[in-house]
């Protein structure tokens, strides 16, 4: 397994920097692909990578040919506070001349998580077929979780979706969830992690330490890009 690339930033904003140049880097140099795919991270991180993408990145990304997917969800209507398209559209969509058809929100509208997965299985399907994403951004809980992939859950057993429907841990909320697979987030050409302070820590040093293996505790641990896996973490986090 390749060691992992890390980028130690002295803040969140210095981190957000730094990972919106290399989105910006790494879309620039293909600019024969058409869609070029990217699955966005949830949570709270990312917020202010997406809106320097959407200020200081944003006459240099080429927006019509960017396709935007949630790597998960929460069981919410989109316009829930807790909603990670909420977030995404408040930080980012809203923000920027992507055109709306290149935005695929989980459909959280549909009566249940196994039909909002369901659903959204349909979409990856069509937009993916064989192959993957081209850059997945993802975050870290600090139990060591990604996307909605929880520690110790069923979920990570899954060979063949590319989306599940699963409940989160009882410490978090909201529980119901949907989210991208291990197997399909593997097919991502490039992964950034996103990781900020001391409380992900011990998380941190542990995955980065297995990944000279390919048998993590974690589930951010068992995340491996086909080309890059990097990391973009703050002192804090890295524990400096
Ligand atoms: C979510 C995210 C989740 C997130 C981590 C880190 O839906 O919550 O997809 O995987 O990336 O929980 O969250 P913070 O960035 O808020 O610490």
């Amino acid at each position: 397994m390749a060691k992992p690339i890390v980028h130690i930033s002295q803040s969140l904003e210095e981190l957000s920097e730094m990972a919106a140049s290399r989105i910006s880097q790494i879309i620039n140099a293909s600019p024969e692909i058409n869609p070029f795919r990217v699955i966005l991270a949830g949570g709270e991180t990312p917020a202010l990578l997406y809106r320097v993408l959407s200020n200081r990145f944003k006459d240099q990304l080429p927006w019509s040919r960017i396709h935007l997917f949630p790597g998960d969800e929460r069981f919410v209507p989109l316009d829930d506070p807790g909603s990670n398209y909420a977030m995404i559209s408040e930080t980012l969509l809203s923000r920027v001349p992507i055109p709306a058809e290149n935005v695929h929100p989980v459909p959280t509208e549909l009566s249940s998580p196994q039909e909002a997965a369901d659903q959204y299985e349909k979409v990856l399907r069509k937009f993916f077929k064989d192959d993957g994403p081209e850059l997945t951004i993802l975050g870290m809980g600090s139990d060591g979780h990604t996307a909605s992939l929880f520690p110790d859950s069923e979920v990570l057993n899954e060979r063949n979706r590319f989306v599940s429907a699963v409940e989160a841990p009882p410490y978090v909320t909201p529980a119901s969830r949907i989210t991208l697979t291990i197997p399909f987030l593997n097919r991502s050409r490039y992964i950034l992690f996103l990781v900020s302070g001391a409380r992900k820590s011990a998380a941190l040093h542990t995955v980065l330490g297995d990944s000279e293996s390919d048998q993590s505790p974690y589930p951010a641990g068992m995340v491996h890009a086909r080309e890059s896996t990097e990391w973009f973490v703050d002192e804090a986090a890295y524990g400096r």
